[in-house]
């Protein structure tokens, strides 16, 4: 029994040490840059110790390439980076780098600081080490120059899934504005203390909290809003919610010549509206000119060349179901994005036609290809439409082809509501 009870003991002594304990934390590997305010207000001698103390604090990481990496900047009136992340994976070589930062003087133009840790030392998408932990730990004596601004920028940093320590020093400090640069709960990322020399007090519990600071899981991109009314009844612009591969499939011959450059000025008009570069998406068509140049090489990255598409409606008719085949060839298997269709149709296939159109139309749709249907004219049959299509709303009928821009606002908020 009494065995029993040292063990237990034992066990909730070392429960509450390891809460403050550096070594407890494991070690594990972090990206940290430090941000230190070098602004007239701070004395010299008081910057050395926020020198020494940044010192003191790299020595408790385990620093490397694939361990613990750190950085600094340095700002007053304009940000100065001091030392990259990851710049040296030395401790020594970091700390006389630390020790040779000069003090600036001049104003406290935080908001920059934080702007420059966003775009700079963690970039979206370029040079961000994954599934660690980004911090910055933020040093300052003061109230910035333009706290709006400091507080819309600290926003964006959280925002990104860097996790921000803030560090309040003197009597001079703005606790709401300090409570907007930390992270949440303020408790946890918020330090106060009088004087410079407390910094040291400090030291240990910043480091233990450090590490206990999960990888950094970005927010998700907000997705674009669409404002249904301007896309429907005005000329409003949208972006996909998702990144999308957009084919327009139409029937050269079939269409004629005059109906198909209707058809094209609706491509060109959906290609204007949709916010393609931004959503990464892409317009594209596939028609049966299988005898001249192929209209599916013209794509719609950023700009497109009307005349060029419309020099190459010329052409001779295979099938329509040649056509869908056509279409789910042209999609690359591997393609990530979203596979879309826009499929034109003017007449009533027969039969035996309809029956290859719906097999190709099934092999589309098991590809994952998303099929939505244009009638044009009277000679239409409904029910095929409706078939050819994947979902009972993404059917749009237009009386004739001088018309059909009436569709547009109707297909594109199909278009930029898919999930
Ligand atoms: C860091 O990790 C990578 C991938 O795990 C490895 O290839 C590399 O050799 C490591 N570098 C060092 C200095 O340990
Ligand atoms: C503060 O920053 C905001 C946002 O960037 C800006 O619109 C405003 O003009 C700035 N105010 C001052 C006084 O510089």
């Amino acid at each position: 029994m009494a065995a029993f009870l040292v063990l237990v003991a034992a066990i909730l002594v070392q429960l509450v040490f390891s809460s403050d304990d550096i070594t407890g934390c494991g070690n594990k590997p972090a990206d940290i840059e430090f941000v230190l305010d070098s602004s007239g207000s701070i004395l010299f001698k008081d910057f050395r110790k926020q020198l020494q103390f940044t010192e003191n604090l790299v020595d408790l990481f385990d620093i490397g390439s694939n361990k613990t990496r750190v950085g600094m900047v340095s700002f007053s009136t304009d940000v100065i980076p001091e030392f990259r992340l990851g710049e040296n994976d030395n401790k020594e070589d970091i700390k006389k780098k630390i020790a040779g930062v000069k003090y600036q003087g001049g104003r406290t133009n935080t908001g920059d600081a934080l702007h420059y840790v966003r775009t700079r030392t963690f970039p979206v998408g370029g040079g961000r080490r994954p599934n660690v932990p980004h911090i910055t730990i933020v040093l300052t004596d003061g109230m910035s120059q333009n706290s709006s601004y400091t507080e819309q920028e600290a926003a964006a940093v959280h925002g990104q899934g860097i996790t921000v320590f803030v560090i309040g020093i003197g009597n001079q400090v703005d606790e709401k504005e300090l409570a907007a640069i930390a992270s949440t709960p303020t408790d946890n990322f918020m330090f106060k203390i009088d004087n410079f020399d407390a910094l040291q007090s400090i030291k240990d519990r910043l480091a233990v909290r450090t590490c206990k600071v999960p990888p950094a899981t970005p927010a998700p991109p907000t997705p674009p809003t669409v404002n249904e009314d301007a896309v429907l009844y005005g000329n409003a612009h949208c972006g996909p919610k998702i990144p999308v591969d957009l084919k327009i499939v139409f029937d050269t011959s079939a269409i004629g010549l005059d109906n198909s450059k209707f058809i094209m000025r609706f491509i060109a008009d959906v290609s204007d509206r949709l916010d393609l570069q931004q959503s990464q998406s892409e317009v594209g068509t596939v028609t049966n000119d299988c005898a001249t140049k192929s209209l599916a090489d013209v794509s719609f990255g950023s700009g497109h060349d009307r005349e060029k598409l419309e020099q190459s409606l010329v052409g001779t008719s295979p099938s329509f179901s040649w056509m869908m085949r056509k279409l789910r060839l042209s999609f690359d298997q591997q393609e990530q994005r979203k596979k879309v269709a826009v499929v034109f149709l003017g007449e009533t296939l027969d039969g035996a036609e309809f029956r290859k159109v719906l097999r190709e139309t099934g092999r589309a749709k098991f590809m994952g290809i998303q099929i939505l249907v244009v009638g044009v004219g009277t000679r239409v049959n409904s029910r095929q439409a409706s078939f050819l299509a994947t979902q009972a709303n993404q059917v749009f009928f237009a009386l004739s082809y001088d018309i059909i821009d009436e569709l547009e606002g109707p297909l594109l908020l199909q278009i930029c509501t898919l999930n």
